[in-house]
């Protein structure tokens, strides 16, 4: 069997909310100016009610609204496939599966929590969002999600990839939103930004900003964001969901779960379904490797410590692994891993040693991301060939252990944008830089000084 589907009446109709099951709680988000933990009134003026209370929600299922699992439709439920092929081109015995959302009109597992959002802030009666975006593919999911229900969208687009990408640019004007080259002089936080540094690259921090102040001085605005918080993370579960039952239909069940991590919600959202089965003891061994760019790597050399989640300070302070706010990565083509910070449950994960993480070199995952479409076919967006580097590891771990071990990973994105990254690749101009630790100390001084520790 090469693909395993499912019927459209199988699209989940909760989404699993691992927050109750976490071994400890996130640390609570502290206010930006006071330091002090926030309440859900410090949220109201970027994000709407329902979103809110999704953030903090200690019920282990969420209800979908109907009208979301409407637009869901589209493209839900995504198919799961048997590597059969890849694993003879990596000459390994394990058995390895991924899930594709790469079949999502935006290209990405993205609009399955821009649709939620977008829902949730039309019945507010919210006019218009705005947010960042990193490789184009959140922003394109918002814009999507922006034209099914209404509202006007406008992006702040890190400056690397608006210029790597511009035609992610007109693909989320054709769905009808503004799009702006972060950093803009359109905001205080990127006027300062261009301020001490003309040229800058730009970074999700710097447009986390531009969106957020944008939003919370305007009467009619609201901001999304697309990785890192729990709703957006719960909301990514519907993968993990139907991949659970994908693989039961396939009598399997995963020894070793993958993906790549930016913020941590394709990851999560594969993952937190299968974790939920390790927390609650039924399934102790199965393994988790979190895959991150080693130009960003937050989780395997970041600090655990409070830290804002943006570079101007306006947004919510977050107790995470981080490489300091201020931290600018190299401009790598995995757009989306170029985050300073990850999810809070993420970590939490990770420090427990429930999760592992490991970095890797840009020319190896696109070795794998080439590798992949010559086995198997589609075109791996530049993110998720991080995870295929680790199933390579896992593969090549498989043949000398000489078992045959079941790996899922997840295929959160198809590169159809990127193809410049597999030019540059291809042509051996893609450039491996390396991370010296004093710019990561110093980018760390920078941690906000906060009472709770
Ligand atoms: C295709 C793709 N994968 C992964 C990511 C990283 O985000 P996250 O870790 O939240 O899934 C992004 C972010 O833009 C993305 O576009």
């Amino acid at each position: 069997m090469k693909k395993v589907l499912l019927a459209e009446a199988d699209i989940p109709e909760r989404w699993y909310n691992i927050l109750p099951d976490l071994p400890e709680p996130p640390s609570p988000y502290l206010h930006p100016a006071t330091l002090q933990p926030l309440g859900p009134a410090d949220l109201a003026p970027i994000f709407p009610q329902a979103i809110i209370a999704q953030e903090v929600s200690q019920d282990r299922w969420i209800e979908i609204p109907e009208q979301v699992r409407e637009v869901y439709r589209i493209w839900r439920p995504s198919p799961l496939y048997r590597a059969d092929r890849l694993e003879k081109a990596l000459d390994t015995p394990a058995r390895i599966y991924f899930k594709y959302e790469g079949g999502s009109p935006a290209g990405s597992h993205k609009p399955n929590t821009a649709v939620a959002q977008a829902y949730y802030n039309a019945q507010e009666g919210v006019k218009r969002l705005t947010t960042e975006t990193g490789a184009g593919q959140w922003g394109s999911a918002l814009a999507l999600a922006g034209s099914f229900f209404g509202l006007e969208v406008t992006v702040y687009m890190v400056r690397v990839s608006y210029e790597q990408k511009p035609y992610r640019r007109v693909l989320m004007e054709t769905w009808g939103a503004t799009v702006h080259r972060s950093p803009t002089d359109l905001t205080n936080s990127g006027r300062s930004v261009l301020a001490r540094d003309p040229d800058s690259p730009g970074s999700l921090g710097i447009a986390i900003s531009e969106a957020v102040e944008d939003a919370a001085t305007r009467e009619d605005s609201k901001y999304s964001l697309g990785s890192v918080v729990n709703h957006v993370l719960l909301h990514q579960t519907v993968i993990g969901i139907e991949a659970k039952k994908q693989m039961e239909m396939a009598g399997e069940y995963p020894d070793v779960v993958i993906g790549c991590v930016g913020g941590g919600s394709n990851y999560a959202g594969l993952s937190y379904p299968f974790m939920a089965d390790k927390l609650s003891g039924a399934r102790p061994g199965t393994r988790f490797i979190a895959a991150e760019p080693a130009a960003c790597p937050t989780l395997t050399r970041g600090i655990y410590a409070y830290d804002f989640g943006d570079t101007a300070g306006v947004g919510p302070v977050v107790q995470m692994h981080t490489l300091g706010h201020n931290f600018v990565p190299d401009p790598i083509h995995a757009g989306g891993l170029r985050y300073h910070g990850d999810a809070p449950s993420l970590c939490v994960l990770v420090r427990r040693g429930l999760m592992e993480a490991r970095a890797y070199a840009q020319n190896e995952c696109f070795a794998e991301a080439v590798r992949f479409a010559r086995s198997e076919g589609f075109l791996p967006a530049p993110e998720p060939s991080h995870a295929l580097r680790a199933v390579a590891e896992e593969a090549a771990a498989a043949r000398e252990a000489g078992d045959s071990r079941v790996i899922l990973f997840g295929m959160c994105g198809h590169g159809h944008f990127d193809m410049s990254a597999y030019e540059a690749f291809l042509a051996g101009r893609l450039e491996d830089l390396e991370l010296p630790q004093p710019r990561i100390d110093e980018a760390v001084k920078e941690l906000p000084k906060t009472p709770v520790a």
